[in-house]
């Protein structure tokens, strides 16, 4: 079969650490090749040298058998390699249309817009897709974003498309349709590199799959060969068990009430109707629900970043809502924001500052005057041992950091419990497992039990049906702004509860 990319003895070093310690990797056309591995295996920087964004100390590059140079992403698209990464790159404030002519000017060549507009919208459509070219980007859900930013290499003719942890991101609608779509993709002959940490998606689209782990490739078998445990002990270089124990829980007094709760989203819709739910200490409540039925807007209104306009939080006997987030912070909420990188991270910063960004004023770490850098400087190297956090060095860089260990790092701010060295009272989670590896999943599932059996309340957003029954004491359903049914795991029957997200009144005793 034909071979669109070779990659032979990469070799990558960071300060400290070996990325890529001689790989070697092929794409052939019409594949979708997986490529596995643990958080900081490697992964993503193997991606960015096949893209330009870095060079690689040594090693080869081959594209359509010929040795090739790819200085900077331009070459790189020249050479019809396209690449849509961990985190998007589209500018929010311009349209559909603005973001995909960007970078497109040939000199000389007047873009004509409105043509383009119409053969994006007609390519859109030969995936299945529905994307209006004169929309803003901020308007669009992650699933339509995902899909302007495979459009933009599409419409440049990419034979090569890279996509670093594309479901990450989606609903498992919106994930069906972007399998479907890759399907076809790879049946026009396009080559496909898929990372992703779900190994159910492994074997549902891939024809290959490479596992990775500390900078090497352990392993590339047909799909077909190999099966979930083989890799998932690749992966993490020992077996790997896929459920959890628990022990039942002893609810004991509120951690907090949530009562008529109303908040309006950014679009000035109202997006919580009327919520009401109660989470007890020591108890894991998990949320789930199709992602925009206003879980979002819920843990916001909870952190203290949205405005409630209705209802009340009570704590203590105390309605706290529409507080500041420092007095949430204080009152013992910690908050596991959806996406750590937009909202949780400051990547400039130390991973050291990170950790400390709000706890470094308070006791112990402050006497209100003075920063006790020494007593932030020792938690920092036991939280970065705790949470397993790469590398294990407080003072590199937050953005030198991979995917799963910004992760780790925002749990490992927000669950110690920095602040007066308490265990939260509430800790609200919004889905703390996307894009973590098997190994570091188990950790988060196995940290947010010990804390709830420690005292702390949980409230556990996820889109894993499945996940969440497995974590959670009870299940409540969220659609359209409220809280539809609450039960506890094995109560419903999977099927009634994928009904009851939709929206379907379900009659049950
Ligand atoms: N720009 C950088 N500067 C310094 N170190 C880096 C940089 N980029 C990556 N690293 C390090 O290289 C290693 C590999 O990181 P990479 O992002 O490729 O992992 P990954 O397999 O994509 O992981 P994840 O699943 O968490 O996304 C990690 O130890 C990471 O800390
Ligand atoms: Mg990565």
């Amino acid at each position: 079969m034909e071979e669109l990319v070779s990659l032979r003895g990469i070799i990558k070093h960071f300060p400290g650490v070996i990325a890529n310690d001689n790989v070697s990797f092929t794409l052939r056309k019409g594949e979708i090749h997986a490529l596995l591995g643990e958080n900081g295996a490697g992964k993503t920087t193997l991606m960015n040298i096949l893209y330009g964004l870095y060079r690689p100390d040594i090693g080869e590059i081959y594209v359509e058998g010929r040795k090739v140079e790819i200085n900077s992403p331009k070459d790189a698209i020249t050479l019809g390699i396209g690449m849509v990464h961990q985190n998007f790159k589209l500018i929010p404030s311009h349209t559909v249309l603005e973001n995909i002519i960007l970078g497109l000017k040939k000199s000389g060549l007047v873009i004509k817009s409105r043509k383009i507009g119409e053969e994006i919208k007609k390519l859109a459509e030969s995936y299945g897709w529905r994307i209006n070219p004169n929309a803003y980007v901020w308007q669009l859900t992650a699933g339509e974003k995902q899909q302007v930013e495979l459009l933009k290499i599409l419409y440049r003719d990419a034979k090569i498309l890279i996509l670093d942890e594309p479901t990450s991101v989606l609903t498992p609608q919106e994930c069906r349709i972007l399998l479907q779509a890759l399907r076809r993709m790879a049946k026009e002959g396009k080559g496909i590199i898929f990372i992703t940490h779900k190994l159910d998606e492994v074997f549902a689209i891939s024809d290959r799959v490479t596992v990775m782990r500390k900078g090497r490739v352990l392993v590339t078998k047909e799909t077909s060969e190999t099966n979930m445990s083989e890799l998932a002990q690749y992966m993490v270089g020992r077996p790997v068990i896929f459920t959890i124990e628990k022990k039942e829980s002893r609810p004991s007094g509120e951690a907090i009430t949530i009562k008529n709760l109303k908040a309006f989203n950014d679009k000035g819709v109202l997006a919580l109707k009327d919520v009401n739910l109660k989470v007890m200490k020591n108890e894991i409540v998990g949320i789930i629900g199709v992602t925009g039925n206003g879980q979002q807007e819920l843990v916001e209104v909870i952190a203290g970043l949205r405005k409630a306009s209705g209802g009340s939080l009570i704590v203590d006997g105390v309605n706290i809502i529409n507080s500041s987030p420092e007095k949430i912070i204080e009152l013992g909420i910690a908050y596991i924001p959806p996406e750590p990188l937009r909202y949780g991270i400051a990547p400039n910063l130390t991973v050291l500052d990170n950790l400390f960004m709000k706890a470094y004023r308070y006791k112990p770490y402050s006497n209100g005057v003075i920063v006790n850098w020494k007593k932030i400087y020792n938690k920092a190297e036991e939280l970065i041992r705790e949470f397993q956090i790469v590398p294990e060095n407080p003072y590199a860089k937050a953005r030198s950091l991979s995917g799963g260990n910004l992760q780790r790092l925002i749990l490992a701010r927000e669950l110690s419990g920095l602040i007066g060295e308490k265990i939260p009272r509430l800790i609200v989670a919004a889905y703390p497992t996307k894009g973590l590896d098997v190994g570091a999943t188990e950790f988060v599932h196995k940290t947010l039990i010990e804390y709830s059996r420690k005292g702390s309340g949980i409230l556990f957003v996820s889109e894993d049906i499945e996940e969440a029954l497995m974590i959670s004491d009870r299940v409540a359903v969220m659609h359209d702004g409220k809280i539809v049914r609450v039960f506890r795991p094995g109560e419903v029957d999977i099927d009634k509860i994928g009904l009851m997200m939709a929206g379907v009144e379900i009659a049950f005793k």
